[in-house]
């Protein structure tokens, strides 16, 4: 199927998710199962400062902070809803001052030094920005990475059993009618984002629950 280009743009993403709050939490189990594999995977244990962009309700932040996260790592937060920023504020204030959240401009331009994070993490986000800003946020996010440090991104992607593919048919069919219906999300797919002369992909996986795909994607920068 050809599908028009209908990408939200950030304030749009920012009225839509103003309005979805903490009912993003309420997800399908494709999701959540994407979300485990990420948490595992990414060998959080390991990390001393984490990057993620558009953290929503900052419960998966949160879940790494208790129970992956070293006691001394860092955590910067980022998202362009307002009230997402206020749930993850919450959400991470037992954290204290090493998990900060903070309100982005919408810019994929990400507000931190070079290597300066060794995870940047990022879920349902890529599914949602157009190719444009999906391919700069990639560089912004190896400049964010010290060499060594790990991508670790999750979002609804086609699928490959018929099932999934005829729901990603439909589903791109409803983002093309109106992208505000599927939250501005679409399935994309990670890997073919990730230069292999600077991300070396150590995991790539597909997760398809009731013909829902989600994939994941852990990658090391070089
Ligand atoms: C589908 S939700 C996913 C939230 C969270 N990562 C999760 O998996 O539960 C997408 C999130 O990205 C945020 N977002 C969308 N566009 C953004 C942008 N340009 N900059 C920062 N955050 C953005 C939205 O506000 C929303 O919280």
């Amino acid at each position: 199927m050809t599908v028009t280009p209908r990408y939200i743009d950030f304030h749009q993403a920012q009225r839509i998710y103003d309005r979805i709050g903490r009912w993003q939490d309420t997800r399908p189990l494709t999701e959540r199962r994407a979300m485990d594999e990420i948490a595992w995977r990414g060998d959080f244990f390991n990390a001393a400062a984490v990057l993620e962009f558009g953290c929503g309700t900052g419960r998966f932040a949160a879940r790494l902070l208790e129970t992956k996260l070293p006691a001394g790592a860092a955590y910067l937060a980022l998202d362009v809803s307002p009230t997402m920023v206020g749930l993850a504020r919450e959400a991470l204030a037992p954290w204290g001052g090493r998990a900060r959240v903070e309100l982005s401009d919408g810019s994929t331009t990400l507000p931190v030094a070079d290597g300066e994070y060794d995870r940047f993490l990022s879920t349902y986000v890529f599914d949602l920005l157009s190719p444009a800003d999906s391919a700069w946020l990639l560089d912004e996010a190896y400049r964010a990475l010290r060499p060594g440090g790990l991508l670790t991104l999750a979002s609804l992607t086609p699928g490959s059993t018929p099932p999934s593919r005829a729901l990603a048919g439909l589903w791109k069919g409803l983002w093309r009618i109106d992208p505000r219906v599927v939250g501005g999300c679409r399935p994309v797919e990670l890997a073919a984002l990730a230069a292999p002369e600077r991300w070396r992909v150590r995991d790539r996986l597909t997760v398809t629950k009731l013909a829902l795909s989600s994939e994941v994607l852990v990658a090391e920068r070089l």
